[in-house]
Order: C-alpha cells, then structure tokens, then sequence
C-alpha cells in the first residue's frame, strides 16, 4: 500500500535580517531586527504538508550541530517523520536573507550538509520511495540526487511533483517522469532559457511537450495558470498584506501535493495550496509563517472561500 508523501531535499537555518532597505556596495547600515528561523525549501514543504495534518517524510542531510538540531525538531514537532534525515560531519546548510520593508526578500544560500546528499544516499532508502504515493522534491539538493530520485519514483509508480526552485537547467529527458512541475515565471525562464522560445505559453508548450504531465506556473500577483495538453486555466491570487514572502511557494507547494494525495481534483487542489501560500505571505520568516488546520479554517472563513 502506498501511504504517505515523502519530500526529498534541503534544510537551512535562515538567517533573517530585517531592514528599511538594502545597502549599496561599501555602505554599512542599521538594521531594525535578526532572526533564526528553521528553513529549507525541502523542510518547509515537508513541515506545511505534516502540519496540516498529512502523513509525510522527509529524506534530508544536516550536520551534527546546533542548527541541525533546532531544524529536526521543527518538523518533528509539526508531525514530519524525520527517520531519514541523514546527520553528517558538513554543517548545516544557511541561507543569509534579507527583507526590506516593502516585503522584498533576497537570498542567498551556503548548502553546507544538502549538498552531501548523493544518490547512493538514496538508493538505501529505496523502500521509502516505493511505498510513497507522492515525492515531492526541489532543486537545493544535488541535481543527480534529484534525477535519481525521479528516476526510482518513476520506477515504482510513485507521482513525482517537482518544484524547480532555485532554478537551472534539467536534461530534457527527465521531464516525461514528472507528473507535476511548479516553476514562478522566473524558473520557468531559467529552465528554458537556451531554447529560442519567447511567450509563456511556448515554454510551457515546450515542457508538455517534453512529457511534463501538468505544469502549474506560480504568478505572484497574476495567480496561478494551470496547463495540461489541451487545457488552461487561471486561478486567481488571493489579496494579502505581504509581510514576507519567503516559503509563499513552499507552502504551495506542499499544500498542494497533500491535496492530490486526498484524491482531490487539480483544481481543488490549486485552491487549497494558494490559501496556504496567502497565509504564508502574511507572516515573517519560513517555518514561522507555515499555518497549521485551525489558521487556515479561520482564514477561510474571514476571506470567504
Ligand atoms: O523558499 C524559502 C527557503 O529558501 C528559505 O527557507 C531558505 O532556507 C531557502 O532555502
Ligand atoms: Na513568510
């Protein structure tokens, strides 16, 4: 029986600092407040996955430090089955950010233990790629461990739903193993950028095209467009004050993949992950703006959706 969603991928500590903007070359200035906050593309859509209420993994590698540490009990203490976390003598990996008043963040990533996550890592924990009926996984971990990883899902018929963030190029015979790609506008740029293919609608023609099952492109503002071979359809953004929108996609990300393993529809599931993502928007820092059951019921309610 195929029973939980497993996340394959990254674990940081963020370090957030907060400011009224960013300096230029050579200038020092005040900030008005710093941060850790547990992070990590792979973890934070792991723990919005465990902390709405669904059965998940997670196969991830952080050192035998302090950050190491405070990031497994983050999502061991929202419900994430940490079994597979592999503690290795590389430190845990960072990512340095900054967020300016307006809610603008930039980052900058050290993958320190991610980047110690091979393929043979993963082929000992076969089993948990063969009994999980979805893996979900981004690129913050070695790009032949995600291959790999794609590789072994596709295999054992395991859904594959990959989130091509931080973004760079794939092998285009890779894509006809992932039933669900979710790039931003940016990465889906990134991922075609050596192909002459000016619109979006060529690229995502082009990903289709390839094999991709459904690409569900993330528009910020604009909403989210879904495309299937034949079909399209936009979904809109939901209004939010942004505070910080760091782990918005993660949420969306993870939110979603719990949707499809209920058995609801796309669409259905679309909806529920661009609530979660709204909701993330509105607090500061990663895992600290993930909501659990009850913020989004409440939320729901509030917005009337
Ligand atoms: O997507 C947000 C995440 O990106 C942060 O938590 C940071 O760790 C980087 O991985
Ligand atoms: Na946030």
């Amino acid at each position: 029986m195929k029973n939980d969603i497993l996340v394959v991928g990254s674990m940081n500590m963020d370090l957030v600092v907060q400011t009224d903007r960013y300096p230029k070359k050579g200038e020092t200035i005040i900030g008005n407040d710093f941060k850790l906050v547990p992070g990590g593309k792979g973890s934070n859509q792991a723990l919005t996955i465990g902390k709405l209420g669904g059965n998940v993994s997670f196969i991830g590698a952080c050192g035998k430090d302090y950050f190491g540490d405070i990031l497994l009990s983050s999502l061991k203490k929202g419900g994430v089955n940490t079994d597979a976390v592999y503690r290795l003598e590389e430190s845990t990996g960072i990512a340095a950010i900054t967020i300016e008043k307006n809610g603008d963040n930039r980052i900058i990533i050290v993958q320190g233990a991610n980047s110690k996550l091979t393929p043979e890592m993963i082929d000992t924990l076969k089993n948990k790629i063969s009994r999980a009926k979805i893996v979900l996984l981004q690129l913050e971990v070695p790009l032949e461990t995600v291959i790999h990883t794609i590789e072994l899902a596709h295999q054992y018929n395991t859904k594959v739903i990959l989130d091509p963030a931080p973004a760079r190029k794939l092998p285009e015979n890779i894509y006809h193993k992932i039933d669900y790609l979710l790039p931003n506008e940016g990465e889906l740029d990134l991922l075609l950028k050596d192909y002459n293919l000016p619109t979006l609608e060529d690229k995502v023609a082009q990903l289709l095209d390839w094999g991709v099952g459904a690409v569900l492109v993330t528009r910020g503002e604009k909403g989210i467009s879904l495309y299937t071979k034949g079909m399209q359809k936009t979904f809109e953004a939901i209004k939010v004050e942004v505070v910080d929108t760091t782990a918005a996609g993660d949420a969306f990300a993870g939110a979603f993949s719990l949707g499809l393993y209920r058995n609801w529809s796309i669409e259905e599931s679309i909806n529920y992950a661009r609530i979660v993502a709204a909701l993330t928007v509105t607090k500061l820092g990663a895992q600290s703006s993930l909501p659990d059951i009850s913020e989004v019921e409440k939320f729901k309610k509030e917005k009337g959706l």
